[in-house]
C-alpha cells in the first residue's frame, strides 16, 4: 500500500480507502472479516456517513470497534453530515452538532478524525458552520473538516469563516464520469464536454492542496450497476481486458489504477462488501498505467479530445 500525508495534518492515509455505505446489511461477523482484511491490505482509512443504511453502517462498524477494543487507534475514520434523505440539506449548527454526538455514539469511539459537509446546503450560513467547527474541536470530538460534492466558491466562502482548513472534497470520480476532467481538456470548445459544470473543482484542489476523494469509482448508475463487464461499456470493457491482461490484475484494479494516475492527490473510495474484491481492487496500488494507456481508457469512455 502506498501512502498519502494530508496536507495540514498529522494523517498519513492509505492511498486506497474503504467506503463503509453497502455493509448495512451484513452481519457483524461480515463486517469485522471485512475491516480485517482492510487493515491487511495496509488500508486505514474508512469512509462513512450518518446516512449510510440510516446508520445501521457506522453502528455495524462500532459494533466491531467495541469486539476489539485495540482497532481504533489503526484507523482513520471519516464520517458526513447535513444530508436530511428526501427532505432538505441542512448545515445548521444545531443539525451538525447532533448528527456527529449520534455518528459518535453509533460508532462506539471518542472522536472522528474527518468530518465532511455531504452536499452543499443552499442555506449555508458559513458563520454557523464555522460555530459548529470551533466547538467540534474544541470539545475533541471532530479533529478534521472537509466536504464533498462542493465547488471551488463553496468551499473558500466556509474557509472565510472557519480557523480549520478544508482538507478533502470528495466526489464522483470514474472512467465513466469524468466531468472533472472532461471540461479542462475541453476548454473554449462548443461541445457539451466543454462545459464547466463545477467551477474548475480539480485544479482548485490541486492549487489548494486539498484531497480529491472519488467515489463510484466503478459504479456506473444506480440503474445500470457498475460499468465492468457491463454491454452497455464494450469498448471500454474491451481496452480494460487487454490491460488487465497485461498488468494481471482485475478489470476493476485497471479502473482504479486509471484514476490513481492523475497527478492530483487522489484517494479514492472502494465501495466493495467483499474482502476478495478490496483485495483485488488494492492491486491498483501497484499498477502505474502509461500516459498512452490513461487517454485509451478515456476515448473508450466515450469522450473526445477536441
Ligand atoms: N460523497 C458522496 O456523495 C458519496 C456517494 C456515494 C458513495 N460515496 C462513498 O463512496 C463509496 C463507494 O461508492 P460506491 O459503492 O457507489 O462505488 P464503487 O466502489 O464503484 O462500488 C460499486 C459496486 O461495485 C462492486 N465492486 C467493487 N469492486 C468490485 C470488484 N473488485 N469486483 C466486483 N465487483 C466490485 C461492489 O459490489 P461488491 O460489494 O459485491 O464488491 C459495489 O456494489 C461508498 O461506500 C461511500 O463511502 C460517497
Amino acid at each position: 500500500m502506498e501512502y498519502i500525508n494530508i496536507p495540514k495534518t498529522d494523517l498519513k492515509a492509505s492511498k486506497l480507502a474503504l467506503g463503509c455505505m453497502r455493509i448495512a446489511d451484513k452481519s457483524v461477523e461480515d463486517v469485522e472479516k471485512l475491516i480485517y482484511k482492510a487493515l491487511e491490505l495496509g488500508i486505514n482509512f474508512f469512509d462513512h456517513a450518518d446516512i449510510y443504511g440510516g446508520g445501521k453502517s457506522e453502528q455495524l462498524f462500532g459494533e466491531v470497534l467495541k469486539r476489539n477494543p485495540g482497532l481504533r487507534e489503526k484507523m482513520i475514520i471519516q464520517t458526513k453530515c447535513a444530508i436530511v434523505p428526501g427532505k432538505m440539506y441542512d448545515f445548521s449548527k444545531e443539525h451538525i452538532l447532533k448528527s456527529v454526538d449520534e455518528s459518535l455514539e453509533r460508532l462506539q469511539c471518542g472522536y472522528i478524525d474527518i468530518l465532511l459537509l455531504h452536499r452543499p446546503d443552499a442555506l449555508c450560513d458559513p458563520m454557523e458552520v464555522a460555530e459548529a467547527f470551533d466547538e467540534l474541536h474544541r470539545t475533541g470530538k471532530v479533529r478534521n473538516f472537509g466536504v464533498s460534492n462542493h465547488t471551488p466558491l463553496q468551499i473558500q466562502l466556509l474557509e472565510k469563516y472557519s480557523k480549520y482548513p478544508i482538507i478533502i472534497n470528495q466526489l464522483q470520480l470514474s472512467i465513466v464520469h469524468s466531468v472533472m476532467i472532461d471540461s479542462g481538456l475541453n476548454m473554449n470548445m462548443v461541445e457539451p464536454f466543454a462545459q464547466d459544470k463545477d467551477g474548475g473543482v480539480l485544479d482548485f484542489c490541486r492549487l489548494n492542496d486539498i484531497v480529491i476523494q472519488p467515489w463510484s469509482i466503478v459504479q456506473a448508475s444506480w440503474a445500470d450497476g457498475t460499468f465492468i463487464d457491463n454491454p452497455k461499456y464494450q469498448k471500454l470493457n474491451d481496452v480494460l481486458d487487454e490491460l488487465s491482461e497485461k498488468y494481471g490484475v482485475t478489470k476493476n484494479a485497471i479502473a482504479v489504477a486509471w484514476i490513481l494516475r492523475h497527478p492530483a492527490m487522489m484517494q479514492p473510495i472502494a465501495g466493495t462488501t467483499s474482502p476478495l474484491h478490496l483485495e483485488e481492487t488494492a492491486k491498483a496500488v501497484d499498477v502505474k498505467l502509461t500516459r498512452e494507456e490513461w487517454y485509451r481508457l478515456y476515448l473508450a469512455g466515450d469522450k473526445p479530445l477536441p
